[in-house]
């Protein structure tokens, strides 16, 4: 009998106490609770929530109804014309109101967090402590870009001569076009669309079409908070749906999350009409992202942090580990336990709170990831009981070298192959080379290998001697380079500006 509160306090203990006996040198996959670890102050919890009647309350929304119907190319002009007509007013809207909104939509959020949990759930697969962090990432997005947003868009004094004033402004672009994935349907969706607001954009949305109920969802909890209708529009579908907003004239600015190749076709959507402006586009995509461990590191940890960022959300993050990559001399070691580990793994329904790895997204993953590991069988080190279903059995997978894994396997896959001795400074060169820099790990005891290894890797999160997925608002701002994006970190100090046009205003006076 778990209360929220608990297990916001001590997520990991409390959620094995519920379970019952674990592998018993093996943690759960640590941090399975881990998205709690949040900004904002905490959920409401005066009405906590044991985790089984979250769990019922849950189970008892399984209906969520139809989807809307996909927007059509003449509904996606209509949205930006009136997303663009809304501009002018928003704009000019105070930053402080504007903020005090994003407030209100975090505080909804949270009062609202069973029904969103439960479309997380049913809509996206995710596993009830992943749609606890989807709602908690969300409302952390809201405060932060709130509170950034009133300590960064004020005008600033500049000097300048005698009789002069300077002041520059961070002023809205015109309407922001927000293109969301369908793996965090309700965290992203929102950061993109938070930042773009508060920044004095209009926004048009459009979430991923695996997951257009949470976003309406989220949108009308909006325009509760007090987002004007036409400050926030939401368009549903896919990608003609997405180039049709994307090649719109008067998008100025664009938030993407996704693959790299959808990245690649709006870079090219946005410069080919001659005559429109230079539009911005932020854009974050997958990785395929690497562990060094060497043979210092401690093992238990190094298992528990592999565990949790390859298999949580069934690897469906773009930050998950695809890549291990072990010093040779503890390879034997490192995958007994490594089996160990996977076999304490629950697959199966995401609404059972003692469940690990939920489903993929839908058939075309499936379809996709398990053609793969069938075609990999004779190099499986490890795989592990799935039940009939969209579900892929946690699988390792040895491969020879490094360049081997040549593209992103976004499901509970991981390719497992080793480093020598002396040749950490060639392994990360390796890694650089594959182009992409999302997430990269290192497990090590020795100080100067981990502070080499922060001046050499070409990535945008590095993570130390932990897992490498669940970055916190605030404290871990998220985001790649290279094949892996344009750079902006969100949640972080540097975001919001990448929203905004700077405008110096000199006045001789
Ligand atoms: P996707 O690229 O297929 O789709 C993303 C969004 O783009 C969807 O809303 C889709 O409808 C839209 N879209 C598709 N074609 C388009 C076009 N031509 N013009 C405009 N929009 C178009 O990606 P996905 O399958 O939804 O998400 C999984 C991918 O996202 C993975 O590669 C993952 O690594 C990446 N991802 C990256 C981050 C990050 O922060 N770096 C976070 C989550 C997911
Ligand atoms: N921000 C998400 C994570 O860190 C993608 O896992």
């Amino acid at each position: 009998n778990v209360t929220e509160e608990e297990l916001l306090a001590d997520p990991v203990e409390k959620i094995a106490a519920v379970r019952g006996t674990r592998h018993p040198s093996i943690p759960l996959p640590a941090d399975l609770f881990g998205a709690v670890r949040g900004n904002s102050e905490g959920l409401d919890l005066q009405d906590a929530m044991t985790l089984e009647d979250t769990a019922s309350a849950i189970a008892a929304r399984a209906d969520i109804g139809a989807a809307p119907a996909d927007s059509t190319v003449e509904d996606v002009r209509t949205a930006i014309a009136a997303a663009d007509a809304a501009f002018e007013g928003w704009s000019r809207t105070p930053v402080e109101t504007r903020a005090a909104a994003l407030d209100r939509l975090a505080d909804l959020l949270e009062e609202h967090r069973i029904d969103l949990m439960a479309l997380a759930v049913h809509e996206a697969g995710k596993t009830i402590g992943d749609a606890l962090g989807e709602v908690r990432e969300a409302a952390d997005f809201c405060r932060y870009y709130a509170n950034q947003a009133r300590a960064g868009f004020a005008p600033v004094v500049l000097p300048g001569p005698t009789g002069e004033s300077n002041t520059l402004r961070l002023e809205g672009r015109g309407v922001f076009a927000c293109i969301a994935p369908w793996n965090f349907p309700l965290a992203i969706f929102l950061g993109q669309v938070t930042a773009a607001l508060v920044a004095g954009n209009s926004v048009v949305a459009k979430p991923a079409p695996q997951t257009p109920r949470i976003a309406l969802r989220a949108v009308t909890l909006a325009h509760q908070a007090g987002i004007p209708q036409d400050v926030l529009k939401l368009v549903t579908g896919g990608g003609e749906a997405g180039n049709a907003l994307t090649a719109d004239p008067h998008v100025m600015g664009v938030a993407f999350t996704g693959s790299t190749a959808t990245a690649k076709a709006i870079a090219r959507s946005l410069v080919a009409d001659d005559a429109r402006p230079i539009v911005p586009l932020i854009a974050e995509t997958g990785g395929l992202n690497a562990m060094i461990v060497d043979s210092t590191a401690l093992p238990e940890q190094v298992i528990a942090d592999v565990m949790t960022s390859a298999f949580r959300s069934a690897g469906q993050r773009c930050s998950a580990l695809r890549l291990l990559v072990v010093q040779e001399d503890v390879l034997d070691r490192t995958i007994e336990m490594l089996k160990g580990a996977m076999d304490t793994l629950v697959v199966g329904d995401p609404a059972d709170p003692r469940t690990d790895v939920g489903p993929v997204i839908d058939d075309a993953a499936y379809r996709k990831l398990e053609d793969y590991r069938r075609t990999m069988q004779d190099r499986w080190l490890h795989t592990v009981a799935a039940p009939q279903g969209r579900f892929i059995a946690p699988t390792a997978i040895r491969i020879d070298r490094i360049e081997d894994l040549t593209q992103e396997w976004f499901g509970p896959i991981l390719h497992v192959t080793t480093w020598k001795a002396g040749t950490l400074d060639e392994t990360i060169a390796r890694i650089n080379r594959s182009g992409y820099g999302l997430t990269l790990g290192l497990h090590s005891r020795i100080a100067g290998r981990c502070a080499h290894t922060v001046a050499a890797a070409r990535v945008g999160n590095l993570y130390v001697n932990r897992s490498m997925i669940g970055a916190v608002v605030g404290s871990q701002p998220f985001g790649g380079e290279g094949l892996s994006g344009t750079g902006p970190k969100a949640g972080g100090p540097h975001y919001l500006p990448r929203f905004a046009v700077e405008r110096t205003v000199s006045i001789d006076t």
